[in-house]
């Protein structure tokens, strides 16, 4: 079992890297990275934010006022339900993507998002130690072992 809460995160900083190389000397670059991100990991922590500071040359805050500004970056409101997807590695390779499909589906928000009725954050984390069980997702702090797409929707009933 993994315990490493920095599994995966190797493999995840390569793409972030080729991502950064991909946008960076374009028009729109820092709005067009964090997009491109968020699809996939949800809202950035500041790590991420820092890199992207590094790699485009500007200060943190002012990448921060950006996002804000564009909308891209929302002030989450913590939902009653926190459902945390895993995308570590393993988890990855057993088919989380579409684990976190599903979820976005079914609740209509995507990573970094609360349902509208207030109920559901939704968040993308890297290894919940539970790797041999994976795909593996975490509602508050219970964990459901080997998630698969057509489970999601009685796991999402079970707390509402
Ligand atoms: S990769 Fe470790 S729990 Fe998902």
């Amino acid at each position: 079992m993994c315990i490493d809460s920095n599994c995966g995160r190797k493999e995840v900083d390569t793409k972030i890297d080729e991502l950064l190389t991909k946008h960076k000397n374009q028009p729109g670059g820092v709005l067009n990275f964090f997009r491109e991100y968020m699809k996939v990991y949800g809202n950035p922590p500041s790590r991420i934010i820092n890199k992207a500071a590094v790699a485009f040359d500007r200060e943190e805050t002012e990448i921060e006022d950006l996002l804000y500004s564009c909308n891209i970056l929302r002030h989450a409101t913590p939902g009653v339900h926190r459902i945390s997807i895993c995308m570590g590695t393993t988890c990855y390779l057993r088919g989380a993507q579409q684990v976190l499909k599903a979820f976005c589906g079914e609740l209509g928000v995507s990573p970094g998002e609360t349902t509208a009725d207030g109920q559901f954050y939704l968040e993308v984390v890297r290894c919940l130690g539970a790797c041999d069980f994976g795909p593996s997702v975490m509602v508050d702090n219970e964990i459901h072992p080997r998630v698969s797409p057509d489970k999601v929707s009685s796991i999402i009933k079970s707390y509402s």
